[in-house]
């Protein structure tokens, strides 16, 4: 779109309204869920979802999840029910998890780039449902970030990365998770985690039976490798500095990142809360060492943090890969460009 004004609004009934009126016309609108902060706009109208590629900067052939507030309201979307759906469904939605489902006519392709496939989402997010049902159509949205940096958690991220660019944001508080959904592959004959979220891994083996856990999730994609989530073949979530992951106690990290910068100009720590009276550089902290949600909560926020501090070299202390530290380590994978020093 051409550069202009984007239109701040609040979580009132008339602003609520207002985003309904914009998303309908084929207008982009910024919207807070449970996750992160998505970029709404209809998923119905091909020429609407297009403006999202444009304002993100984000590749043609990166499919978007569209969003939803009533079972009901997917089923033209799909050309079948799996059981595994309705199982997730009872269990899970509304909430952050987004399922594959094998795409109806009524998608248009540039939602699914094309894939055969769609992605379905129904946020729990009290805002972002009355939007949907405002809107009165289902909503593909993307984070709302520009493709590459870390996905918005507030109203004042999706401004500092998209202020001109979109036609509203609706302004709906921190994000509670602070991650993006789990996306889980349900057109396959056993059921793929394709993306790590707050709905764990052992939640949803505990509804489905077995489940895959993409080879993806937690290392490089091959050269030249299909893949199944094509979100994640980009460098993602990564702030501009160069970030490596330590694996170790408090103490081992400590030591290793003091080392560290005696040989190298403006290193940066990046710590578990309470672990940062050892360090003899500067630091940023992301939540208890004990406590992934926490993690999660201010993973994208301290990201940003480090560049808006202009920070150059990173050295983060890696998270337990156990439950929701899953999509933490996932995320933190990926802004490090997979670098791991293990020091255990
Ligand atoms: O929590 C979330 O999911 C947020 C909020 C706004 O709902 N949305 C979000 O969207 O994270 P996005 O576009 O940043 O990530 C969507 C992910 C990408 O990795 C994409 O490749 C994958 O879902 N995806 C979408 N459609 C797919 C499909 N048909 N098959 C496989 N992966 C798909
Ligand atoms: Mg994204």
């Amino acid at each position: 779109m051409e550069q202009g004004e984007t239109l701040r609004l609040q979580n009132r009934p008339e602003d609520i309204v207002r985003a309904g009126e914009i998303l309908r016309g084929g207008g982009l609108v910024g919207i807070p869920t449970e996750t992160v902060y998505g970029l709404a706009a209809n998923a119905l109208d091909a020429q609407a979802v297009g403006r999202i590629f444009t304002a993100k900067g984000r590749p043609q052939d990166n499919p978007l999840i569209v969003h939803i507030a009533r079972w009901e309201d997917m089923l033209p979307l799909v050309t079948e029910v799996p059981a595994a759906a309705e199982a997730l469904e009872q269990d899970y939605w509304p909430g952050p998890l987004t399922m594959i489902l094998p795409r109806s006519d009524r998608v248009p392709a540039a939602v699914s780039a094309g894939l055969g496939t769609v992605a379905i989402r129904m946020p729990s997010h009290p805002v972002a449902r009355a939007v949907i049902l405002a809107a009165g159509v289902p909503l593909a949205a993307p984070s709302a970030n520009r493709s590459g940096s870390p996905s918005p958690t507030t109203a004042q991220h999706v401004l500092d990365d998209l202020d001109g660019r979109i036609e509203a944001v609706l302004d709906g508080g921190a994000c509670s998770v602070g991650l993006e959904s789990t996306v889980v592959d349900l057109t396959r004959a056993v059921p793929r985690l394709l993306r790590p979220g707050a709905v764990t891994v052992d939640m949803l083996r505990r509804t489905l039976g077995t489940v895959e856990v993409d080879d993806a999730v937690t290392h490089r994609l091959q050269e030249g490798a299909v893949a199944a989530s094509p979100g994640m073949k980009y460098k993602h979530y990564a702030p501009k500095a160069q970030v490596t992951l330590v694996r170790g106690t408090p103490e081992a990290f400590a030591a290793f990142v003091n080392q560290r910068a005696v040989h190298e100009p403006d290193v940066t720590a990046m710590c578990f809360d309470g672990e940062e009276a050892a360090l003899k550089v500067p630091f940023v902290t992301y939540g208890r060492r004990d406590n992934a949600a926490d993690q999660a909560q201010h993973l994208f926020d301290t990201l940003r943090e480090l560049d808006d501090r202009g920070a150059k070299r990173v050295y983060a202390a890696c998270p337990s890969e156990d439950g929701v530290g899953l999509a933490v380590y996932n995320r933190l994978l990926r802004a490090a460009g997979f670098e791991v020093i293990d020091l255990d």
